[in-house]
C-alpha cells in the first residue's frame, strides 16, 4: 500500500513524529513489565549458544552503525564480554580475524546493504554464529542470518534513517538484556533500563513538543558553514549520529567529536564563528563536559547545550540550549538524538533543501 505523509511535510518529518509508537511496536510483547524479563522469540533457538560464545561483533554501515555504538557500552556491562563494533567495509579491508565461538550481529534497516552482506558472508564461512537485527521481513540478511531480532518499525523512506535508528538502538538494548537475564548481579541495573524503556515514548513526545523552539534555533543557525557536536560516553554515537544526520540532509559539515578528545586537537578548530553542540545531561561525565564547555567559551565558541529539563545550574542558564527530559544513562542518547533529527530536519528545510532527497545518497546502497 502507498504510504501517504498525511499531515506533515516530508517522510523524515513524519517519520520523526512516528517515534513515540515505533519505539513501543519494537517492544511490543517483548517485555514483561511486571518481572522485568525480555524474551526475543527470533533468538530462543540460538540463546544457549549465545551465551556460550567468546565475544560479539557488530558489523554495519552508516546509521545502523551509530546504533551498534551507542549500545556497545551496555552489552559490555551486561553480558561481560569483549565487544568489537565494526564498520561492515572496514571489516573486510582489514580481514579481521573471526572464530566459531564469536558471535556476529549484522544491523541494518534495509537488510540488504552489500557491504553488510559481505561482511556477513565472511563471518558465516568462518563458522561464526550469525544474528541479524533488520527492519525489513524477509530481507537478505534477515533470510540468511541463523537468527534474529526485526526492529519492528515500520517501513522507513526518507532517506535519512531516523525512527530506525531508535529502534535498533532498543532491539540491540533488549538482545542485552535478554542475554544477561541468568546473571542475578545485574538485575537492579535490568531493571533501571526497562523502567527507562517503559517511559520512553512519553519521553519522546516531551522532546517533539519542543518543536518550534529546535525550529527557532536551527533558523537562527541555517548559514553556518561548520558544526562540531561534542559528548562523551554514551553520547559518542549520538555525536556521530547527529553529525550524520545534519551532513546528510543540510550539507553541513557537522563532525561529532568525543570530548576526550577535544584538547587533542579539534580545540584548534574552535574560535568565535564556530557552533558547537554539547551533550550535558547530567551522568557520570557531567564534570567532563563542564569542562569541555569552559575550554570552548574561553575560546570564544558558540556553544548549544542539550541538557536535562531539571538542569538550573548557571552554565545552562547562560546559554542557548534545548531542554530534554532525562532518562537513565543508557538511554538517554534514545531522547538526545530526536532532538537532534529534529533539529537537522529543520536546518535542510530553512536552507531550501528537500530533506527526503539529499542530493549523492540512496536509501540501501546494495553495491559494495
Ligand atoms: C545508506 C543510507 C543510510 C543508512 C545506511 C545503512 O547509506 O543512506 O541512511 O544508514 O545506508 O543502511 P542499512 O539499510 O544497512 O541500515
Amino acid at each position: 500500500a502507498q504510504i501517504k505523509m498525511g499531515s506533515y511535510s516530508h517522510f523524515m518529518q513524519k517519520e520523526i513524529f512516528e517515534q513515540p509508537e515505533s519505539v513501543v511496536n519494537t517492544m511490543r510483547g517483548r517485555i514483561n513489565f511486571d518481572d522485568g524479563r525480555v524474551l526475543l522469540g527470533g533468538l530462543k533457538s540460538q540463546l544457549a549458544n549465545i551465551r556460550r560464545s567468546r565475544r560479539i561483533i557488530f558489523s554495519a554501515c552508516g546509521t545502523s552503525y551509530h546504533s551498534c555504538v551507542a549500545t556497545k557500552s551496555l552489552f559490555a556491562e551486561l553480558t561481560e564480554l569483549p565487544i568489537n563494533v565494526e564498520l561492515s567495509s572496514a571489516f573486510l579491508d582489514e580481514q579481521l580475524p573471526v572464530f566459531r565461538d564469536d558471535v556476529c550481529i549484522f544491523v541494518s534497516q534495509s537488510g540488504e546493504t552489500k557491504d553488510t552482506l559481505l561482511a556477513l558472508q565472511y563471518c558465516k564461512e568462518r563458522g561464526a554464529l550469525c544474528l541479524g537485527v533488520t527492519n525489513t521481513v524477509g530481507s537478505t540478511i534477515s533470510r540468511d542470518t541463523h537468527c534474529g531480532v526485526h526492529i519492528n518499525a515500520g517501513p522507513e523512506l526518507s532517506v535519512a534513517s531516523t525512527k530506525a535508528y531508535t529502534s535498533q538502538f532498543i532491539a540491540l538494548t533488549l538482545i542485552a538484556l535478554q542475554l544477561s537475564d541468568d546473571n542475578y548481579a545485574k538485575a537492579n541495573r535490568r531493571r533501571e533500563i526497562i523502567k527507562g524503556l517503559q517511559s520512553l515514548s512519553s519521553n519522546i513526545k516531551k522532546v517533539l513538543s519542543l518543536d518550534g523552539e529546535i525550529k527557532d534555533l536551527a533558523v537562527k543557525h541555517k548559514d553556518i558553514t561548520n558544526l562540531i557536536l561534542l559528548g562523551r560516553g554514551y553520547h559518542s554515537a549520538t555525536c556521530l549520529e547527529g553529525a550524520l544526520k545534519i551532513k546528510e540532509v543540510s550539507y553541513i559539515h557537522a563532525e561529532g567529536i568525543l570530548a576526550g578528545e577535544l584538547k587533542h586537537g579539534p580545540l584548534a578548530l574552535i574560535d568565535k564563528d564556530m557552533p558547537i553542540i554539547l551533550m550535558m545531561n547530567k551522568d557520570k561525565h557531567y564534570v567532563d563536559v563542564e569542562n569541555a564547555y569552559a575550554q570552548v567559551t574561553a575560546r570564544s565558541g558558540n556553544p548549544i547545550l542539550i541538557c536535562n529539563d531539571d538542569d538550573n545550574s548557571q552554565v545552562i542558564a547562560a546559554s542557548q540550549k534545548i531542554r530534554v527530559p532525562g532518562t537513565v544513562d543508557a538511554l538517554q542518547g534514545i531522547v538526545n538524538i530526536i532532538a537532534l533529527q529534529v533539529f537537522s530536519y529543520h536546518i535542510a528545510v530553512a536552507r531550501g533543501i528537500n530533506p527526503d532527497t539529499p542530493r549523492n545518497l540512496a536509501k540501501s546502497v546494495t553495491t559494495a
